[in-house]
């Protein structure tokens, strides 16, 4: 059955030889952190910790991020051993060609949309309204046939100026970043610190408010599917703690991503653990700590759900801080998107090489060594979603579309013992199979603290999937063809 031909390990790395089709290889340990913390922290504790804390966990927002980042950490071990494994690029992509077969690298490459392009788009969603924010507070409306319902400019521009900017190459691309992670890490931390001056003990009472009771928003979050199901409390209580998860599992994404740039890491099996698990690290204490001082500012009943941390500060009279902390989440948002659609890129340029997408994707320039077409494309998609697509329902696609690649790599890491126990790992996921068959059970449960619609949502964007497979991939691929990539 040709929809299960595996690519060897291999074949993979032979792969990332072929002329006119290599990625330069110049990242080490630290510009990896740089990079995971350059796409991990952004909307997800800038505006959604706003919604989890005041409809869905109150103060207990900050076991939530615990257990999304416990999740996050198991997801981790066996991103770590696939990424030290199969040092190419295209992620759990590229992982699950040679574990699994094609249609299942098919099913996670159109994932992987779902993640990166629609996270880009997401996250330019949330610039644009922190730039109107910023704009307002200068005095400065916007139009609204600039920045209004359905049409969305602001967004789309920064997507284009962006996508120029990555065109330049890698090396550009992570010195710009370099200067944004800095100024972002330094806004959380100013947030840490100066809010602790102003955090009440009152404010932690009670601090899992009862299911049911009412939160900061007139409006109450959308059941999720255990609850539905007759399963699951929902918001607030105990349950709220994890449908808090699942939203602000969204803040984590993007450690994956580092993974997708192996192929221009100059020691993948060294630095690539090192990196996820650096990345990881740093976010959660992070998270959690802003998380704490943010609820212990402002009772979780006034938070607010679109701008809490600028907010927080306002509300105990230092709105210069509130200022600062509004710019740099613009600052910080923006190493997001690019993170995010450099890593679509090299997803869509990995599925091109291997022809289940038209092989002109994966040229790569020779001035610059980046693959300038694969990343135009990613940018136009990215601009066209965000001109036209609403923030709010985005970001649980995005987040039910990540958790499925998280099952995916875990069980291709057990395949891939059983079916290569031979390759050489520079990192092994410890106790196997028990870690990834954890790690699959919390991404499964937190998938189902989505609402219903999100899962309707999900299995229609796989069902176009296998629609363009059947009638694209199928045909076409390498692996089928045996064809090589013309130059
Ligand atoms: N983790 C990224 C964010 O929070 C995607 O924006």
């Amino acid at each position: 059955m040709g929809a299960f031909r595996t690519k060897t390990v291999e074949q993979s790395i032979e792969d990332t030889d072929e002329p006119g089709h290599q990625l330069k290889k110049s990242l080490g340990t630290l510009q990896l952190i740089v990079f995971g913390v350059g796409v991990v922290i952004g909307t997800g504790i800038f505006v959604l910790t706003g919604e989890a804390a005041g409809v869905k966990a109150g103060p207990a927002i900050a076991l939530s991020f615990v257990f999304a980042g416990v999740g996050c950490a198991l997801a981790a071990l066996c991103y770590a051993e696939f990424a030290s494994t199969v040092p190419v690029a295209g992620s759990a992509y590229t992982f699950s060609y040679a574990s699994l077969g094609e249609l299942v690298a098919w099913i996670i490459g159109w994932d992987l949309i779902l993640e990166l392009a629609l996270g880009a788009s997401t996250v330019a969603v949330g610039w644009s309204t922190y730039f109107a924010d910023v704009l307002s507070q200068a005095g400065i409306t916007l139009p609204t046939s600039v920045y209004g319902n359905g049409h969305n400019l602001v967004a789309a521009v920064v997507v284009l100026v962006l996508t120029g900017v990555l065109c330049f190459g890698i090396n550009v691309s992570a010195k710009v970043n370099l200067v944004a992670v800095i100024v972002k890490v330094a806004i959380v931390l100013l947030v840490i610190v100066a809010g602790l001056f102003y955090v009440k003990a009152s404010n932690y009472s009670p601090f899992i408010p009862p299911s049911g009771s009412a939160g900061a928003s007139a409006e109450p979050s959308p059941p999720s599917l255990l609850q539905d199901l007759g399963l699951g409390e929902g918001s607030f209580g105990i349950g709220g703690i994890f449908t808090g998860a699942a939203l602000v599992f969204f803040a984590f994404i993007g450690f994956d991503i580092v993974a997708t740039a192996a192929e221009e890491t100059k020691n993948p099996q060294r630095d690539m653990p090192r990196g996820i698990f650096g990345s990881l690290a740093i976010c959660t204490t992070l998270y959690v700590a802003v998380s704490l001082v943010i609820t212990g500012m402002v009772k979780y009943t006034d938070i607010s759900v679109k701008a809490p941390l600028a907010e927080a500060f306002r509300s105990v009279g230092q709105p210069a801080i509130a200022t600062l902390v509004s710019v740099g989440a613009l600052i910080g948002l923006t190493t997001v998107m690019m993170v995010l659609m450099l890593g679509q890129s090299r997803v869509f340029f990995a599925m091109s090489r291997d022809h289940l997408l038209p092989p002109v994707f994966s040229a790569v320039s020779e001035r610059t060594g980046a693959p300038v077409r694969t990343t135009l494309v990613t940018g136009g998609v990215v601009a066209v979603i965000s001109f036209f697509v609403p923030l709010s329902t985005l970001a649980e696609l995005v987040n039910i579309g990540t958790l499925f690649a998280f099952v995916v790599v875990a069980l291709g890491v057990i395949v891939l013992r059983r079916t290569r126990p031979d390759l050489e790992r520079a990192f092994r996921t410890p106790l196997v199979p028990f870690v990834p068959i954890v790690s699959v059970l919390v991404s499964v449960y937190l998938m189902l603290n989505l609402p219903a619609a999100t899962w309707l949502r999900f299995a229609l964007w796989m069902l176009v999937g296998f629609v363009v497979y059947a009638s694209y991939g199928y045909r076409r691929s390498k692996m089928r063809t045996g064809a090589t990539t013309p130059g």
